[in-house]
């Protein structure tokens, strides 16, 4: 090698960097994250940029066609309409969650629509990725495959092929033979991501890096990957059950706010059109602590199930609450208004919500179901199924409208739903032409009130 390497050492937790090694991280004051990089790869990075004179804002062209389709609208719609050329996108899951397969779908449909895509198997030999793809179905012969770690070699690949996309499957496990840092280690990792932005963005290529987990289900290697990268989706899902959640947690193309759902069948990923009706019908028998919520992700609305148990938490040990796919601070908001305002005793009580199918959402509409539910589970009521809950708490007990109302309440229709509890101010605010019973709220104290009419057994002595 005749470059000469200048080392710098940055931080894996929060990028920081220094000229010289030290033991603890200055900025982020973690001990031992300070790592060696070899700097040329960052300093060709930069030399990049072109000389440009600036634009006009209102004359800046758009080209549209720079976004390649991956074959599904869930997908497209999640990364705000596609892949964008030259972009590089990190996907992140547990193991065995369904990253291969997902990314050989999408190799395998750009090839059949676009062209040439390369997917290189640093982890898997060619045979085993053929096995995979013939669960999965046909394959155009535009896909070619590689099990190479080597990303010197990698390089030469793309130069001669020129793909239309490229996979790495996954970061971790490619290398640079002309850095001295061990295959796998945070400085590899990070210099070939730089590497491979760099092979993106200078030859227009999109890459797609699959990103292996460590056992706290966070990326592992460098937490600057996240900032070096265009995008960044999760997967997620429990891996017993067959649903699984994609969701942007970066992306310099589109929202953060989307979420897309798929089903894993025998052959590959099926897109849920449909996620709330998905939801819905898996949805637990109608049991006390069980409630249907509305909450706007994105450019969809989802309903969704929420769960809540409490129990007597035993003598001598404090009570504990339980958050899952909603967000701690809420169950701790309301909790604290249903005790204050209502007169609820949970102050000795474990309290465990959870959200069906593994959907994750901190949107404060949540709220006032999460109320229901805890009341529900504590006072047995058992809600007629065609009922929903919409509207936020403050801690005055007051309930409020959320922004995304009108639309919540058209799809709440649609998807069958007679009963909505909201606030009250909906009633001047909505214009209710479509047949459903409003309940509105004004103070958390008015749920009392209203729960026996909502009620499954009320809903059996009318009907
Ligand atoms: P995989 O894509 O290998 O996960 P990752 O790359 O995230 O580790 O998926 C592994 C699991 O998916 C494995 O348990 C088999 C299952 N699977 C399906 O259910 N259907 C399929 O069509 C394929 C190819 C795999
Ligand atoms: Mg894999």
């Amino acid at each position: 090698m005749s470059k000469k390497l200048k080392n710098i050492y940055i931080c894996d937790s929060c990028g920081h960097q220094e000229m010289k090694w030290i033991g603890r991280c200055p900025a982020c004051h973690e001990w031992g994250t300070l790592q060696e990089i070899l700097n040329d790869t960052a300093d060709e990075l930069n030399s990049l940029s072109s000389y440009q004179l600036p634009q006009i804002l209102n004359q800046v062209k758009v080209d549209n066609s720079f976004r390649l389709t991956t074959g599904g609208k869930e997908l497209d719609r999640l990364l705000g309409g596609g892949i964008v050329s030259g972009s590089v996108l990190l996907l992140v899951g547990d193991p065995g969650i369904g990253k291969s397969t997902l990314s050989l779908i999408i190799a395998g449909n750009v090839a059949k629509t676009t062209g040439t895509v390369l997917y290189v198997s640093g982890e898997e030999s060619a045979e085993q990725t053929k096995i995979r793809a013939d669960r999965i179905g046909e394959f155009s012969d535009s896909l070619y495959v590689i099990a190479e770690n080597n990303l010197e070699l990698i390089d030469k690949h793309i130069a001669s092929l020129q793909p239309k996309l490229v996979i790495v499957d996954s970061i971790q496990s490619v290398f640079m033979n002309s850095l001295r840092a061990t295959p796998g280690s945070p400085s590899q990792i990070k210099e070939c991501t730089l590497f491979l932005i760099k092979i993106a963005k200078q030859q227009n290529i999109p890459i797609i890096l699959i990103g292996q987990v460590t056992k706290e289900s966070q990326l592992a290697g460098p937490r600057v990957l996240e900032h070096l990268v265009d995008t960044v989706l999760y997967l997620e899902g429990n891996r017993s059950q067959s649903l699984r959640v994609g969701r942007a947690v970066k992306n310099r193309f589109g929202s953060t706010n989307e979420i897309a759902l798929f089903e894993m069948t025998d052959h590959g990923f099926e897109e849920v059109g449909n996620p709330s009706e998905y939801l819905l019908e898996n949805r637990s028998q109608a049991t006390s602590g069980s409630v249907i919520v509305a909450t706007a992700r994105g450019s969809r609305p989802i309903f969704t199930e929420i769960q809540a148990l409490v129990t007597e938490a035993p003598e001598g040990i404090p009570p504990r609450q339980i958050a899952i796919g909603i967000d701690r601070n809420r169950l701790l908001l309301v909790t604290a208004v249903l005790q204050r305002w209502v007169g609820e005793r949970l102050g000795n009580k474990n309290i465990f919500v959870s959200t069906a199918g593994g959907i994750e959402s901190d949107d404060p509409a949540l709220d006032l179901g999460i109320a229901a539910a805890i009341l529900s589970s504590t006072r047995g009521y058992i809600f007629n199924p065609k009922v929903f809950f919409l509207g936020e708490i403050a801690l005055s007990g007051e309930v409020r409208l959320t922004p995304d109302f009108n639309r919540l309440l058209i799809e709440g229709k649609k998807l069958g739903f007679e009963d909505c509890v909201v606030s009250k101010r909906i009633l001047s605010k909505f214009q209710n032409d479509i047949d459903l019973t409003l309940y509105g709220i004004e103070h958390i104290r008015n749920l009392i009130g209203i729960m026996p009419i909502i009620t499954n057994k009320d809903q059996e002595v009318n009907g």
